[in-house]
């Protein structure tokens, strides 16, 4: 049988929430697990591409050719240094996409056209968003088969998650039926912080099992790693922001989502925003 990959998209309109940090860790947990693993950076600030070392020299053929087929997918695709973890860059020329794209009929597909190229060639796909929620991040949406909300635990988060909600079920009903959220990830976690503690608590309480159980400390040597163009997880296996990305990579890989029915989840986003 011809392999598919399973496809996560790391999304939150809010920016700074540590999107980027999780994808590169998970991408690079994945890949440690000898799963055959493609990192796609489609935010403009290249903090995905850059965290993992890629120099701009490198940078040739990126997610913006792509998907505006000046080149192919298969031939943006780039080794990293780390084994069975391969990925896709971009550079700021992908903040002109959203303008070029805008009167093209197919305009919220052209990411799912090019991933479906090489799905056989991957056993998962993780997709780095920015922080909008334009055009870019509604390409991604459309490409996904799973979304994972990375979440800082702040007094605004909760506000900005009940946009985010009404987004995905937006996109759920109209454009992509299949997309399914993986689950909430809680990040830079501060556990002498009162305030994170009761966001916590109120993120569990509405969204209850849909919060991954393993948490993110806020941990220096998770920010200093992009700076030496690795991922923490390498930088540092041992520090306690490395275990934790370990752990949440095992919870998110054992995790059971196949049977999740379509009202199922609409019913949780609706429950999710009445609180
Ligand atoms: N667990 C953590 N502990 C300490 N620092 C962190 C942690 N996670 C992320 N950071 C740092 O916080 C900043 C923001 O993180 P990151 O770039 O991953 O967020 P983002 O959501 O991708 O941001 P943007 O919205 O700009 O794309 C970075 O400097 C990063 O190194
Ligand atoms: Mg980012």
């Amino acid at each position: 049988m011809t392999k598919s990959s399973v496809i996560f998209s790391i999304v939150n309109q809010k920016g700074g929430v540590g999107k980027t940090t999780s994808a590169i860790n998970l991408a690079c947990a994945f890949a440690q697990r000898s799963k055959k693993v493609l990192l796609i950076d489609m935010d403009p600030q290249g903090n995905a591409s850059t965290g993992l070392g890629i120099s701009y020299d490198q940078r040739q053929n990126t997610i913006y050719e792509t998907l505006i087929n000046e080149c192919k997918i298969e031939d943006a695709i780039i080794k990293t240094n780390v084994r069975n973890l391969d990925i896709v860059t971009s550079t700021v020329d992908l903040s002109a996409v959203e303008v070029e794209i805008a009167t093209c009929n197919n305009r919220e597909f052209l990411l799912k056209n090019s991933i479906s190229k090489i799905t056989n060639k991957y056993d998962y796909i993780f997709i780095d968003c920015p922080p909008s929620l334009g055009l870019l991040t509604i390409n991604t949406l459309c490409a996904t088969d799973y979304i994972l909300i990375p979440m800082q635990c702040e007094f605004f988060s909760l506000e900005g998650l009940s946009h985010l909600l009404t987004t995905l079920e937006l996109v759920k009903n109209n454009l992509n039926e299949e997309l399914k959220i993986a689950g909430i990830m809680l990040t830079m976690h501060d556990r002498r912080n009162k305030l994170t503690e009761a966001v916590e608590s109120d993120v569990r309480s509405y969204i209850g099992e849909k919060v991954f159980k393993n948490i993110v400390p806020r941990n220096i040597r998770l920010s200093e790693a992009p700076s030496h163009g690795v991922a923490g997880l390498i930088y540092d296996p041992k520090c306690k922001g490395s275990v934790a990305y370990q752990k949440l990579a095992t919870e998110i890989i054992n995790k059971k989502y196949n049977n999740v029915s379509r009202e199922t989840i609409n019913n949780e986003i609706y429950e999710a925003k009445r609180n």
